[in-house]
């Protein structure tokens, strides 16, 4: 019989870990910078070059991410937890990782309303190209992109409260898993 190729594990491993940090970091950064572009802030206004490059990082660290996930099975929830709580997690962790390949790629789309050239500059260091798609397709990504992006901050305030429930709450070690650190000591 042929085994199969996923690997269960029983922690995040390191790289699952610094992965987790560093998309969420730069999520917080675009969604602030997103949220904030249009009002009088000029700093925040100018500053979204630098969210379209952030979100093409988002897009190439997800899709190395999903392939990694497809490969390695997370470790299980707290033997404690409820059949909603696992279903709540599992529909919310799916979530994140759709918003997290569709925010870029409608900005990208949505970058890509002219017909030929670059549609942003990478931090200043390289062109990356318009998508070949019709206008309206453009428009239509330019619609969703803001409405996909105040369902990832509902989504995120739901996660870290269940994070912090976990942590303060029912005191499950399912936060410590995120950051080693945090561990209590025997
Ligand atoms: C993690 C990735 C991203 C997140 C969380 C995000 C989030 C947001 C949010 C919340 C807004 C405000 C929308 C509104 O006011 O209705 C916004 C605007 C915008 N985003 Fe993104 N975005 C991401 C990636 C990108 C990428 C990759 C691009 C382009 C390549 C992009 C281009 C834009 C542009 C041009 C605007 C301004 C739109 C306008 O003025 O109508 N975004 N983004
Ligand atoms: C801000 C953007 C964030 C995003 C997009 C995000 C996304 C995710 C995703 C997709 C997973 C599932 C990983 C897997 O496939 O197993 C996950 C797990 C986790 N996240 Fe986040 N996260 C964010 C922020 C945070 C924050 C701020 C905290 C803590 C306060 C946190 C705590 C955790 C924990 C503890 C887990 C492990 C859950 C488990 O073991 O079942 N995350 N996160």
């Amino acid at each position: 019989m042929a085994r199969s190729a996923i690997i269960v594990l029983d922690h995040y491993t390191r790289g699952a870990i610094w992965l987790h940090w560093i998309v969420a970091a730069l999520v917080l950064v675009n969604l602030v910078i997103g949220l904030l572009h249009d009002s009088l802030l000029d700093g925040v206004k100018g500053a979204i070059p630098f969210h379209m490059a952030i979100g093409l990082c988002v897009l190439v660290l997800t899709v190395a991410r999903v392939a990694w996930r497809l490969l390695h099975r997370p470790p299980p929830p707290p033997a404690k937890s409820a059949g909603w709580e696992r279903a709540v997690a599992g529909l919310t962790h799916g979530a994140f990782y759709l918003l997290l390949l569709a925010l870029p790629v409608t900005g990208w789309m949505l970058a890509s309303r002219k017909p030929v050239g670059a549609a942003f500059s990478w931090f200043g260091l390289f062109d990356v190209p318009v998508l070949p798609i019709p206008r309206a397709v453009s428009g239509l990504a330019h619609t969703a992109h803001g409405p996909l992006g105040y369902v990832m901050a509902g989504l995120i305030v739901l996660h870290v409260c269940a994070a912090l429930r976990h942590h303060f709450v029912l005191r499950d070690g399912t936060l410590t898993r995120m950051i080693p650190a945090l561990t209590r000591p025997e």
